[in-house]
């Protein structure tokens, strides 16, 4: 059977670090409290000329020089995005034309901070079902630009960048020992819309809006949505937390990453953290972490990745991936 095997890997991040020091004296808040809620010490905050497709676009290039491929190669890119450079055109298509490609097409997903794994399982069925055979999945985003920044319960949890992988047909035993995309499970439920959302958009306010949660009520959910999701993809695949070799969440909190970690019975040295560096990256924030672990060494070839993701909408979701 054909898999979607993981080729090439990059990562992108504005210049600026904002520390979380930086905070004090913009709002009532201080470093103590954002680093004991949240685990975040800093984040990357886009310049004006740094922009969801300019990110996205310098994590493509990066994927594709891992992969030691050129965009010749590529006949999709799906690009995970909630803050696009424009309503429209998709901003993949944008960032199709700065890589030079004159060839096959590119689309836009939206499912927040889940996008990534909506987008890796999406492409997976692309290649599966032969209608690509190297797809670029990117994850770009600049909450910044959507931040209420005199919202302390907010504003300090987000930051800016993008990771992108390259993913290629490969032909597969059918067996969990097969490299690639080996089971996914996505979720939504959109009576959760008022905890987490942006209060504007062209068809409502015809302005970009401002990012509103309810912290306690995502967080409250965010555990239990999140294994579930695990839970299926491990009896999906016939493995347990004990097969897993590196956990890469999606980077929101560090105390709901640990309490998943837990619930599930994965070894705190199997699991990737990187929201202390990034913040919240939303869409990002996965291929950014992945991209981290595979740079330092730790996540290498043959091993058992399993990437999950929670977020507004609420969408939900995991995917399982052997390196
Ligand atoms: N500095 C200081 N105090 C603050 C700050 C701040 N930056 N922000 C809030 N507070 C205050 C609150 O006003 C509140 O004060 P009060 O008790 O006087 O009312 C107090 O701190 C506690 O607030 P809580 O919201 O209860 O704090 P909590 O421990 O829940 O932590 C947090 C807040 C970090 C937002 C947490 O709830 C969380 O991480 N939630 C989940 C976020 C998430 O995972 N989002 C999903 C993905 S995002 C996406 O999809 C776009």
């Amino acid at each position: 059977m054909i898999r979607s095997v993981v080729r090439g890997i990059g990562a992108s991040l504005p210049r600026r670090i904002m520390k979380n020091a930086d905070f004090e004296g913009m709002v009532e808040t201080s470093d103590e409290w954002i680093a004991q809620r949240t685990g975040i010490r800093q984040r990357h905050i886009a310049a004006d000329d740094e922009t969801t497709a300019s990110l996205g676009e310098a994590a493509a290039r990066a994927a594709l020089a891992n992969a030691g491929l050129t965009p010749d190669d590529i006949d999709l890119i799906v690009l995970a995005t909630s803050t696009p450079n424009n309503t429209f055109p998709a901003t993949s298509v944008e960032i199709q034309n700065r890589l030079g490609m004159r060839h096959g097409f590119a689309f836009d997903m939206q499912a927040v901070c889940s996008g990534f794994v909506y987008a890796v399982t999406t492409a997976d069925l692309y290649i599966r079902g032969g209608l690509a055979k190297r797809v670029l999945v990117i994850g770009s985003e600049t909450f910044s630009r959507i931040l209420d920044w005199s919202d302390r319960s907010t504003c300090v949890l987000f930051g800016d960048g993008a990771g992108a992988l390259v993913l290629e047909a490969a032909e597969g035993a059918g067996s969990i020992d097969d490299r690639g995309v080996l089971a996914a499970s996505l979720r939504s439920d959109g009576e959760h819309k008022e905890k987490l959302f942006v209060d504007g958009g062209p068809s409502t306010t015809g302005t970009i809006g401002h990012l509103r949660m309810e912290g306690r009520e995502v967080f409250k959910h965010a555990v239990g949505m999140i294994t579930d999701v695990i839970e299926a993809v491990f009896s999906q695949a016939g493995v347990t937390a004990q097969d897993i070799d590196w956990f890469v969440p999606h980077q929101a909190n560090k105390r709901i990453i640990d309490a998943s970690a837990k619930k599930l019975g994965i070894a705190d040295e199997k699991v990737v953290v990187t929201v202390n560096l990034h913040g919240n990256t939303s869409a990002a924030s996965v291929p950014l972490a992945l991209s981290a672990a595979v740079a330092d060494g730790r996540i290498k070839r043959g091993d058992l990745v399993l990437l999950e993701a929670m977020g507004g909408g609420f969408t939900w979701g995991a995917v399982l991936v052997r390196w």
